[in-house]
Parts: structure tokens; sequence; C-alpha cells
């Protein structure tokens, strides 16, 4: 089976009703980024930080998969395929893909402000002010913040170098480091990109643009796929 490594983002998921981060005008739910999603405004307010990742865990309960998920998720019958996604959301895993490499980290995670190695699945939707760790230190979501180390991001590397075929799934590229794993794909390795709207940063040698939405573009790829990269 030929490797298949797929780069998604934020767009993926529209189609299931989460919202993107650049079509919300930048806004996080009205919120400034730095406010919400950076180790400064973790300090300045935990408890509006804790919220405003409530919220979202909220919401993610309530979506289900869409067909790009569901088409990422086939694939696996014809292809060794590796998720690497900037998503916080569970919804690769809930649409049947069995191996997701979370860069940002995960919405239903929570983690310890002590031990970065405890990291603690979570019960429903909150975690609160109070709630703690096994060593009495606040429990934070499991989300790598603006200005954070991105730790999976080694072995998103290590799975792209080795890539055959590379797909990029509803993502403006605009964030780095994981804008960055575009440069370790090999020249000579198809490149499908999907997004009604073209990322800026996009690779040149042997690409196939396909500027639809990902439930209508995905069909299209994998119809090119299952045709010609068996
Ligand atoms: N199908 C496919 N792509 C879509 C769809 C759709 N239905 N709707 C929007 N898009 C595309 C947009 O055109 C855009 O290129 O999805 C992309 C979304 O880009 P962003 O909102 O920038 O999201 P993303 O690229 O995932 O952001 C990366 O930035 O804000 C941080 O940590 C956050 O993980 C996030 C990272």
């Amino acid at each position: 089976m030929k490797k298949m490594v797929v780069l998604t983002g934020a767009g993926i998921s529209a189609e299931s009703g989460i919202s993107t981060f650049r079509d919300s005008g930048g806004l996080w739910e009205g919120h400034d980024v730095m406010e919400v999603a950076s180790p400064e405004g973790w300090r300045k307010n935990s408890e509006l930080v804790l919220n405003f990742y409530n919220q979202r865990r909220k919401k993610a309960l309530e979506v289900k998969p869409n067909n790009a998920h569901l088409i990422l998720a086939e694939m696996e019958k014809y292809f060794d395929v590796t998720i690497i996604t900037q998503n916080v959301d569970d919804l690769h895993e809930q649409g049947g893909s069995s191996k997701v490499i979370h860069l940002h980290g995960e919405l239903f995670k929570s983690r310890s402000t002590l031990d970065p190695e405890l990291v603690y699945d979570i019960e429903g939707w909150e975690i609160k002010l109070g709630d703690k760790c096994e060593k009495g230190s606040q429990l934070r979501p499991h989300i790598v913040w603006f200005g954070e180390m991105v730790p999976m991001m080694e072995l998103a590397v290590e799975e792209t170098l080795t890539a055959e075929i590379f797909l990029v799934v509803g993502t403006s590229l605009q964030v780095y480091p994981a804008a960055g794993l575009l440069d370790y794909v090999e020249k000579d390795v198809p490149k499908f990109v999907v997004d009604p709207n073209m990322p800026t940063m996009i690779p040149l040698d042997n690409l196939f643009l396909i500027k639809e939405k990902a439930t209508e573009g995905m069909e299209q790829v994998k119809k090119q796929l299952l045709e010609n990269y068996l």
C-alpha cells in the first residue's frame, strides 16, 4: 500500500458546522486570539480561557464528521494513511481515521499545569477553575497556544518525508510550523490541495488543485486516487 499523508485544517470541519479561524475575521467567538489562546492570556485570566474552550468543546459535542472525514477514513482500505491535523476537534477519529496526529492539541483532553506529561480525557465539556491534576495543580486545555512548542511536529515531519501521496485539505497554510510541512514533501510526490479559496503558499511541483469545498473536493480526489494511484 502506498503511504498517503494528509494535512488538514479548520476548513475540513467547516461543513460539519465548526467555523474556521480566518473566515471569522480573525476573532474567535469575539475574542482576541492572544486573550484566549496564549500563555499570557492564561496567566492574565485563566477563567476566561477555560470558558472559551468549554464553549468550543460544547459546540464540538453537537457536530458530526462530514463526507470529507468519511472519505479519508475510507482511504485506509487502499492506502497507508496518516492524518496530520491542525484541528483540535475529534471529527477525524469519529469519522473512522485510525492514525491521527494533532499538531495543535486535542479539545477533549486536559493537562496538568505542573507536569505536561499528565494528560487526561475530559468527561463532558468542562474544565473548571479548581479542577486539579493528581499532583494538585490546576488543569488546563491540552491545546498548543500561540508561542508554545509544537511537540508533535517532529513526528509529523517524519511521516511527511516518507509520503508517496500528499493531500492538503481546508487550511490557509498561514500558521507555522504546520504550514512548513510542505517543504518536506518530495518534489515528485503528487500533491492534492482541496480548498474553495486557494491558499497563498502552495507547492508547485506535481500539484493538483481542487477549488471546491471539502465534501465535494474529496469525492474528486478519491476518484483520481483510485483510478491512477493504487
Ligand atoms: N472546505 C474546504 N476548505 C474550506 C472550507 C470548506 N468547506 N471552508 C473554508 N475552507 C478553507 C479556507 O479557504 C481556508 O483556506 O479552510 C481554510 C481555513 O483556514 P484557517 O481558518 O486559517 O484555518 P487553519 O488553516 O486550520 O488555521 C491554522 O491557525 O488559528 C490557528 O491554531 C489555529 O489550527 C489553527 C491554525
